[in-house]
């Protein structure tokens, strides 16, 4: 089950047409709940829609008061470095829509990761009032997908991909040698809904193996978010789209 593929011919409508869903999941998740409980990605492509979403007319379509922002990953490093997931979606996002302080959970990254990984679980748990053994539904859950067919901070040949009984892990990958706080699947594929938002040709390749190629050599991480009775949705770009059949 891949779920719902979108190809938009240029990026501009890719980054427009994420945003407006995002808006239309907000709006839906308020009328039929009183919040939008969401978590964002990291990554330059969800960048331009948080920028996007930031501005007329759309910025106004969302109750920001009534919406709780997480993060689906985060690198371990202070709240002012230039790789922070959280500064990135602050600058472009979350100081310019007013969204009250206490309705921004940041993961605490500038402690010891397997620290902050269980902080955010409890601060998670507490939220939404969920003890051990159950998992949290999102409203949505914002993904990127790297070239390498990682997504949150789950990426080939990690520990966190096996994880079944967590919210939140410490994951150390090996290739960036370095520590991220990552959502597990288990908690990614309990979410409502889950966007997948991807550009540019340097991810066709990729694109084509986690979309079409389901007996890949080696489960690709972006493969294994089928949330269910959620509903997937792929975003594309023509150049990201290129390989598919
Ligand atoms: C991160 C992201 C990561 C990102 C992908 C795609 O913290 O880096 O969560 O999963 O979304 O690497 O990033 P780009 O859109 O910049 O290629």
């Amino acid at each position: 089950m891949t779920g719902e593929v979108k190809v938009f011919d240029r990026t501009e409508d890719l980054i427009r047409h994420s945003a407006e869903k995002i808006v239309s999941i907000a709006q839906e998740s308020i009328r039929n709940r009183g919040q939008f409980v969401c978590s964002l990605s990291g990554g330059s492509t969800p960048k331009e829609v948080y920028s996007r979403l930031a501005a007329m007319p759309l910025k106004e379509e969302i109750d920001w008061g009534k919406t709780h922002v997480f993060w689906g990953d985060e690198r371990s490093v202070v709240r002012t470095h230039p790789d922070s997931n959280f500064r990135m979606a602050k600058e472009s996002l979350l100081d310019a829509v007013g969204i009250p302080p206490f309705n921004i959970h940041r993961v605490a990254s500038e402690e010891d990761p397997m620290l902050a990984a269980q902080q955010y679980e409890d601060d998670i748990r507490e939220f939404f009032g969920i003890s051990d053994g159950i998992f949290p539904e999102f409203d949505l859950i914002l993904l990127g997908m790297g070239d390498d067919g990682h997504t949150a901070s789950l990426f080939p040949d990690t520990e966190a991909l096996k994880v079944q009984d967590r919210l939140v892990v410490d994951n150390f990958v090996r290739k960036l040698n370095t520590h991220r706080i990552t959502f597990t699947f288990p908690m990614i594929n309990h979410a409502r809904n889950v966007l997948f938002i991807v550009s540019g040709s340097a991810k066709s390749k990729m694109i084509k193996q986690v979309l079409e190629n389901s007996n890949a050599p080696r489960i690709l991480p972006s493969q294994l978010v089928q949330p269910k009775p959620g509903l997937l949705f792929w975003f594309l770009d023509k150049e990201a789209a290129a390989d598919l059949t």
